[in-house]
């Protein structure tokens, strides 16, 4: 069962201010790497704010996630540059290697995989992003030698 120990810690921090919702978000969705469901009805409760402006709220800002990401997160680019050079071959080698598609969380929670728009890292082509450290100039096997040491 979750306790909401995390929550009530940072709600006692802001108050209870309901004004304070988007600060309050941000810090939930660092402690928990997204906004758990069940968050949103307790801060919903102890803020008197409806679940559903919360959401609304939570949906406008992008760094915002209503689905779990993994203590790593994967992603791969997939801008032009990257596309002519493979970054496909690097998606299936990492559902291959941790069985899972972009936008889908491994069942313990370990990787997230996304594929994003250019990164800006061009000239490494193709490239894959793992929370803040860059890849470059990958092949599937250099991707699954990378999560291996990862899932260690
Ligand atoms: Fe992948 Fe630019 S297209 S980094």
């Amino acid at each position: 069962t979750r306790t909401f120990d995390k929550v009530e810690k940072i709600l006692q921090k802001y108050d209870y201010k309901p004004e304070m919702l988007i600060k309050i978000l941000l810090e939930v969705q660092k402690e928990y790497r997204h906004i758990p469901r069940e968050v949103v009805n307790y801060i919903g409760v102890a803020l008197g704010i409806p679940p559903a402006k919360i959401y609304g709220v939570a949906t406008f800002y992008a760094q915002f996630s209503l689905k779990p990401k993994g203590e790593y997160t994967i992603l791969v680019c997939d801008g032009t540059a990257c596309h002519m050079e493979g970054s496909m071959n690097l998606i299936k080698a990492i559902e291959e290697e941790i069985g899972i598609k972009p936008g889908e969380v491994t069942q313990d929670l370990k990787f997230s995989l996304d594929k994003v728009g250019c990164l800006g890292a061009c000239a490494l082509a193709p490239a894959m992003v793992i929370n803040d450290e860059v890849y470059g100039h990958l092949t599937p096997e250099k991707v699954k030698e990378i999560l291996r040491k990862l899932k260690e």
